[in-house]
């Protein structure tokens, strides 16, 4: 397996026809500025430039390695270009003319969650992957997902099929009887996918500009190669791909022209770090741990429900649009607990109100008279009621 130092088009001159089974590139973008970043250690700082004089020059230079790129190809084979809205258009286009619109198979988005924009406008959150195979023979894995939670079980369980209109409907045997599906194995892979970045702290993070998540890699290598075959990325960088493949047991031939960027990929070649996603692993529902006894005493009130925090069920927005805590009082919790979760959830947050929901009428007064100021204690519907029909059944009228 070879890692390779120099201009990619040259290199790419050097390898033989359809010899490849995937090549993933992940090019400078035309963003017409320098990337650099350093490592966590501050040791060492890595850069490559994406400046170019106009979008010509830029298109030319991706014209002459798609072709290198296409030739190499196994007729079987497929390619993988990532980019963004910076040049997407272009290369979707020249992408058409080098392996023929005809195999344009997907354009993936990659999307990933982030929390703040400094430009005025939409939060970018994606970015693109165009997936051309070179003949329709090409290799493909199909890999499924769960299904959605409002899938109901006749759709997973049931055949489907067409009548001569074109209506779909439950398949039905001569006699009448549903037909079972039984090969159905969950939701082929779309076309979106949500993987999160690397964040700051992930063991896998280089400290390489730009640097892919692993896990992107895999998914991509997973659908369209097998063990042993191989993959060749031209503008490898930190090594990313080189690493999923040999992760998957592929082979695999890298291409930089920074010296720094061969060392690294040969590094991490030497000792591969993986970061497993916790999202990926456990899904988003995982994260809901929001407790739902407490939201629904809360229900028809405009609130944000608060996943990460045991203190917090909720905020609220008053009318000068400031955010207030609510935390409900838990069954097994005198009010004092609940009032010190709350108080310790919202310290050294600038709240100055949070609202409590006192469920339990056994809490003592006493309790009561040592909160804060800060808190506004208010009872839930039932122990309102409970308090009434109390009041009630000792003969005073209401
Ligand atoms: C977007 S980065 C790749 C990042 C990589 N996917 C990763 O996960 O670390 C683009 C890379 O292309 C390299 N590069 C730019 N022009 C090149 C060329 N003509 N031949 C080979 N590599 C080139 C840069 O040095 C840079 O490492």
């Amino acid at each position: 397996m070879t890692v390779l130092h120099g201009d990619c088009l040259p290199l790419l001159k050097q390898v033989a026809n359809e010899s490849v089974d995937l090549v993933y590139l992940d090019p400078p973008f035309f963003t017409n500025r320098s990337h650099s970043a350093t490592t966590r250690d501050r040791n060492q700082t890595f850069r490559f430039s994406d400046s170019w004089h106009n979008l010509t020059e830029y298109a030319e230079f991706m014209r002459l390695r798609l072709l290198e790129i296409h030739r190499v190809l196994k007729p079987t084979g497929s390619v993988f270009l990532h980019c963004d809205k910076n040049a997407n258009f272009l290369l979707r286009v020249l992408l058409d003319q080098v392996f023929d619109a005809s195999q344009f198979r997907s354009e993936i988005i990659w999307f990933y969650k982030r929390w703040s924009n400094s430009a005025k406008g939409l939060l970018p959150a994606h970015q693109t992957i165009f997936f051309y195979s070179k003949s329709d023979a090409f290799k493909f894995n199909t890999i499924f997902g769960a299904y959605s939670e409002t899938t109901n079980l006749d759709q997973i369980l049931q055949r489907r099929d067409r009548d001569e209109d074109g209506i779909s409907s439950y398949a039905k045997s001569a006699d009448g009887e549903v037909i079972y599906h039984h090969q159905k194995q969950g939701v082929p892979l779309c076309d979106v996918w949500e993987i999160p970045f690397l964040n700051p702290k992930a063991k896998e993070r280089t400290g390489y500009p730009t640097q892919k998540p692993i896990v992107l890699l895999e998914r991509i290598i997973e659908l369209v190669t097998n063990e042993n075959d191989l993959v060749l990325d031209p503008f490898c960088g930190s090594g990313t791909s080189l690493v999923a493949a040999k992760l998957l047991k592929r082979g695999y031939i890298g291409m930089d022209e920074s010296v720094e960027a061969i060392a690294l990929t040969q590094k991490r070649l030497a000792n591969p770090e993986k970061t497993e996603s916790a999202l990926l692993k456990k899904g988003r529902a995982a994260y809901e741990n929001a407790d739902k006894q407490a939201l629904g005493l809360l229900a028809g009130l405009d609130i944000l429900p608060i996943q990460r925090n045991a203190g917090i069920d909720g905020m609220l927005r008053d009318k000068q649009n400031n955010l207030i805590p609510i935390r409900v009082q838990r069954p097994n919790e005198t009010l004092a607990e609940t009032a010190n979760a709350l108080i310790r959830a919202t310290q050294s947050k600038k709240i100055s109100r949070a609202i409590l929901v006192r469920t339990q009428k056994d809490s003592s007064l006493f309790d009561e008279l040592e909160l804060p100021a800060m808190l506004l204690v208010v009872n839930s519907t039932a122990l309102e009621i409970e308090q009434l029909l109390e009041i009630n059944s000792l003969g005073v009228t209401v």
